[in-house]
């Protein structure tokens, strides 16, 4: 769920150089209105959510909404996507407020290649964000890396390193041809396969983590000898997990997305605003879950991308 188009970063592949225009307020939906359609969720079997935005802890009293969800006792997982920056001052109330993890993400630890990708000079307030979400228990951590050729495949195996010192999840994300003008090339993007063997050259081999859970996201598992985190790999281009994606994703004005990389969008938030009561809400589910497409038709040439930046899906 993005409950914010806003963010206190501008990276290149999300968020294009001529910027975009924020939602208004009104435009956005307010934590009743989200938990409404969480509650919903929960009746259609739904027990994992992710907070998102844009940024999720740019959008005033997040934890009002954390606490919230959290009361829920069928979310049986509450996890938060952020880019950390304000991170080290919230992860303690963030945790008090019921969430139980948090997914950082950060694609250099070099100050002017984070700058370069962000736009802004904010490296060390995401790296003292990782620290104080392992400080406050929002584990496990998982520090997503969008893999870039050219901007950080130098950086991949120090990536990887982390993993020996820290219980962290380190997961590489492909770079996905998401939203307009966002400076995605095919060449700019490096397939697992490929960041699997840069790091496996400098860090010998790793292994497959063979515990999985119902609950588990698209990332496949591995680990280096002695390590006391993981590493993933998110094969978003070159392997689809279309076949095993039960997810949805909610908007920030509202529009419920079956599928990140389909524009078909189904509006809750009119049905909310005019009035809609609880089996409204479910007959949305029910319609969202019913148009879930089986996977991205290899015969119709389907490709993956979408014109929506990130910002306002989500991840
Ligand atoms: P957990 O592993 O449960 O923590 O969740 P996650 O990895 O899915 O969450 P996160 O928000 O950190 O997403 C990481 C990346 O995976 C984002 O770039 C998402 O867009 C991508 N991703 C997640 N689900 C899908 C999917 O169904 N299709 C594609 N192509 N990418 C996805
Ligand atoms: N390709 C791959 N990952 C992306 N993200 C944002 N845009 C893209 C893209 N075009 C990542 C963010 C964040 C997660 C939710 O999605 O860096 O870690
Ligand atoms: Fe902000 Fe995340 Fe988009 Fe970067 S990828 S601009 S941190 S929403």
């Amino acid at each position: 769920m993005s409950v914010t188009d806003r963010c206190n970063l501008r990276c290149f592949y999300c968020v294009p150089e001529e910027g975009l225009p924020f939602l208004g307020h009104k435009d956005v939906l307010s934590y009743e209105e989200i938990t409404a359609i969480v509650q919903a969720g929960v009746r259609h079997g739904i027990q994992k959510v992710r907070i998102t935005g844009g940024e999720p802890l740019v959008r005033k009293g997040i934890e009002e909404l954390v606490a919230s969800i959290s009361a829920l006792p069928e979310i049986k997982d509450l996890a938060m996507t952020t880019n950390g920056v304000r991170l080290a001052s919230m992860a303690h109330d963030l945790k008090k407020a019921g969430l139980h993890r948090v997914n950082v993400s950060l694609d250099s630890m070099k100050p002017e290649v984070f700058e370069k990708i962000t736009g802004r000079n904010h490296c060390q307030e995401v790296k003292e964000g990782i620290e104080a979400a392992l400080d406050a228990g929002l584990t496990p951590v998982k520090i997503n890396v969008v893999a870039v050729a050219g901007v950080n495949d130098s950086e991949f195996a120090d990536f990887a390193k982390l993993t020996m010192d820290k219980p962290v999840s380190v997961r590489f994300i492909e770079y996905m041809p998401i939203g307009k003008n966002m400076h995605w090339a095919e060449d700019r993007s490096i397939s697992s396969r490929e960041i699997r063997e840069i790091i496996e050259k400098q860090l010998g081999p790793m292994t497959p983590v063979t515990e999985h859970g119902p609950l588990d996201g698209p990332a496949r598992r591995f680990s280096l000898p002695g390590a006391q985190g993981e590493i993933g790999f998110i094969n978003a281009i070159s392997g689809h997990f279309c076949s095993t994606c039960n997810r949805l994703r909610l908007t920030a004005d509202g529009k419920v997305r079956p599928c990140l990389f389909s524009d078909k969008e189904i509006d809750v938030r009119s049905v909310l605003r005019s009035g809609g009561g609880p089996s409204d809400l479910d007959a949305v589910f029910a319609q969202a879950i019913a148009q879930k497409p089986r996977g991205l038709d290899s015969a119709k040439s389907e490709k993956p991308g979408c014109d929506r930046s990130m910002s306002s899906i989500g991840g």
